[in-house]
C-alpha cells in the first residue's frame, strides 16, 4: 500500500523519509566543503546535484502533504506537539533550503545543470537584490536543519529509550496493524 494510515506509515513514505534523510545530511556535509575547498568543481557539483536531488526532495514534502500523517504513539499532548511542529519545520526548511538554493544561482543570471544532462536557464537574469536575499536565507535554512534533527532524533530516542513503544519500528518497516 502506498498511502500512509491513521496507524501506520507505508513503505513509499518510509523509504522517502530515510532517503531524504541521507541526502539532507549529505548536502549539509558537501556544502559546507564549498568554504574549505578551493576547487570550483565543488561548488558546481553542489549546485547540480542539490539542483537535481532538491526536486526530489520536494516531491518528498508534497508527498507528505497529500497523504495522511499518522497518530502519534505518545501520549502525552504538548510532547506531541512539539514533534509535530519539529517535523513541519523540517519539511518548511527543506523546501526553504531548495527554493533559496534555486534562485540563489538564478540571480546571478547563471543557468543550472541538472544531472543527467538537461540545463535550466536563469528565469530571473542577474537580480543583484534577490542574490542578497537568497544568500542569508540559504545560509539560515542550513543552520536551522541542526537544531530542528537534533530535537526530532532527540524524541525518538525517548520513544526507543523511556516510552519503549514502537515510533522507530513503524519508520523502518511498515506494519499492518497499529
Ligand atoms: C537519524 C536521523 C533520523 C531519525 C532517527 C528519524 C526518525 C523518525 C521517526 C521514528 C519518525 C516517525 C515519527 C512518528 O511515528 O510520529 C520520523 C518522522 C519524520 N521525520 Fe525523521 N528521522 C531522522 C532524520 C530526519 C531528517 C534529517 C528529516 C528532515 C530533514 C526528518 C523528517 C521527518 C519528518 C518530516 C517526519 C514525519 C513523517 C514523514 O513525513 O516522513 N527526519 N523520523
Amino acid at each position: 500500500m502506498l498511502r500512509d494510515t491513521r496507524e501506520n506509515f507505508s513503505w513509499l513514505s518510509i523509504a522517502l523519509h530515510w532517503l531524504a534523510a541521507i541526502w539532507v545530511t549529505y548536502f549539509y556535509l558537501n556544502g559546507q566543503s564549498i568554504e574549505d575547498s578551493p576547487s570550483p568543481d565543488v561548488r558546481l557539483w553542489h549546485i547540480t546535484a542539490g539542483a537535481t536531488f532538491g526536486v526530489l526532495l520536494l516531491a518528498r514534502v508534497l508527498w507528505r502533504l497529500a497523504t495522511l500523517m499518522p497518530r502519534p504513539l505518545g501520549t502525552v499532548a504538548w510532547q506531541n506537539l512539539l514533534a509535530a511542529g519539529v517535523k513541519w519545520a523540517l519539511l518548511a526548511n527543506i523546501v526553504l533550503a531548495v527554493v533559496s538554493g534555486y534562485l540563489l544561482v538564478w540571480s546571478r543570471g547563471q543557468p543550472i545543470a541538472m544531472l543527467g544532462g538537461p540545463v535550466l536557464p536563469s528565469p530571473t537574469g542577474d537580480w543583484q537584490s534577490l542574490h542578497h536575499l537568497m544568500e542569508p536565507l540559504h545560509k539560515l535554512t542550513v543552520h536551522l536543519f541542526i537544531p530542528l534533527v537534533a530535537l526530532h532524533v532527540l524524541g525518538t530516542l525517548k520513544h526507543v529509550f523511556i516510552d519503549k513503544d514502537g515510533t522507530l519500528l513503524r519508520m523502518l518497516w511498515p506494519r499492518r496493524t497499529a
